[in-house]
């Protein structure tokens, strides 16, 4: 049997266990550093991660996102060996008590902050997925959980499920940013990710905002494609989408607060228009009414004592 670590939550009110924490690690950082805007957030090293883990768990938190930001930028990236160590360590020293999503894309890699290999100005797809293969494999090999594509390339799950039947991860699980808007609220991510696109923008593969079919279409199509988990980012831009799209597809479907998001609630608490708890409970509330299966958020840990 393959666990399902994110059922269908039929609870009417949140918990937390359906919450995952984000978490940053950064090569470059030595012990931690501060993330402009996002609170209690900070980019941690690879040993200092270790503590912060263990804190959160003792908050009730146990479900954890992981992006890993490595020193050195590639073109065609195919050195993970960064990764490897970071999450080899967690797992290691974890085990079981932790479930541990790694986000898998290229933005953090690439030498132009693309999700995808770059080739004049547009994505080169084969290239694209051989890297993301090559990094989400490496990932597994590492102990990962679950492997979270958040590229939005066309066909990336399909792509993942096949090389992973090929080396023997035959049961591994995909959490896919299935549904995942071009947007103007990822500001603070790409700071800390140092992932801001040059050249051109993401609307070659990030969704318009204004077309609900294609958005719903998106999710769909990662469900065909072998995702056992959905997901619609930013939360709150795609609360009237998750009960179309589970109807559809019957698999659980999350939702990411991301980080402009979390960020617009501190800043409205640093000026005092309102307080920080109340703001990120009625925030997270809503996702859970629109029938969000889990949430994705940066105040998780935060929120946790409150549940
Ligand atoms: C990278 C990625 C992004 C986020 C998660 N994974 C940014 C982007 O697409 O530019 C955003 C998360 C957030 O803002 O909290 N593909």
């Amino acid at each position: 049997m393959i666990k399902n670590y994110f059922p269908i939550d039929q609870s009417k009110s949140l918990n937390k266990k359906i919450l995952i924490q984000p978490l940053f690690v950064d090569q470059k950082v030595k012990n931690s550093k501060e993330i402009k805007g996002l609170g209690d957030n900070k980019s941690w090293s690879s040993s200092s991660i270790i503590k912060a883990i263990e804190k959160d768990l003792k908050k009730g938190i146990k479900n954890f996102l992981l992006f890993i930001v490595p020193n050195k930028k590639q073109k065609h990236p195919e050195d993970f060996s960064f990764h490897y160590e970071v999450i080899r360590k967690i797992k290691n020293y974890f085990g079981k008590d932790i479930v541990l999503l790694i986000d898998t894309c290229l933005c953090s890699i690439t030498v132009d902050g693309h999700c995808g290999v770059t080739h004049k100005k547009s994505i080169d797809l084969n290239k694209t997925h051989y890297s993301l293969g090559l990094a989400a494999n490496t990932y597994l090999e590492a102990g990962a959980d679950i492997i979270a594509p958040s590229d939005m390339m066309k066909n990336t799950t399909k792509y993942l499920r096949k090389i992973f039947v090929q080396n023997g991860f035959s049961n591994s699980q995909i959490m896919s940013y299935s549904t995942k808007f071009k947007s103007h609220f990822y500001g603070p991510f790409r700071d800390v990710a140092k992932s801001s696109p040059k050249g051109f923008d993401r609307s070659s593969y990030q969704l318009p905002v204004e077309d609900k079919v294609k958005a719903i279409k998106s999710s769909i199509n990662n469900a065909a494609q072998g995702a056992n988990y959905l997901m619609v980012k930013p939360g709150m831009t795609s609360i009237d989408l998750i009960r179309d799209i589970k109807k559809e597809t019957l698999l659980p479907t999350g939702a990411y607060q991301v980080s402009g998001e979390y960020a617009s609630l501190q800043m409205l608490s640093k000026a005092k228009f309102g307080n920080y708890v109340d703001l990120l409970l009625e925030s997270l509330t809503v996702l859970k009414r629109a029938q969000a299966d889990f949430i994705i958020t940066y105040g998780a840990r935060d929120i946790a004592k409150y549940l």
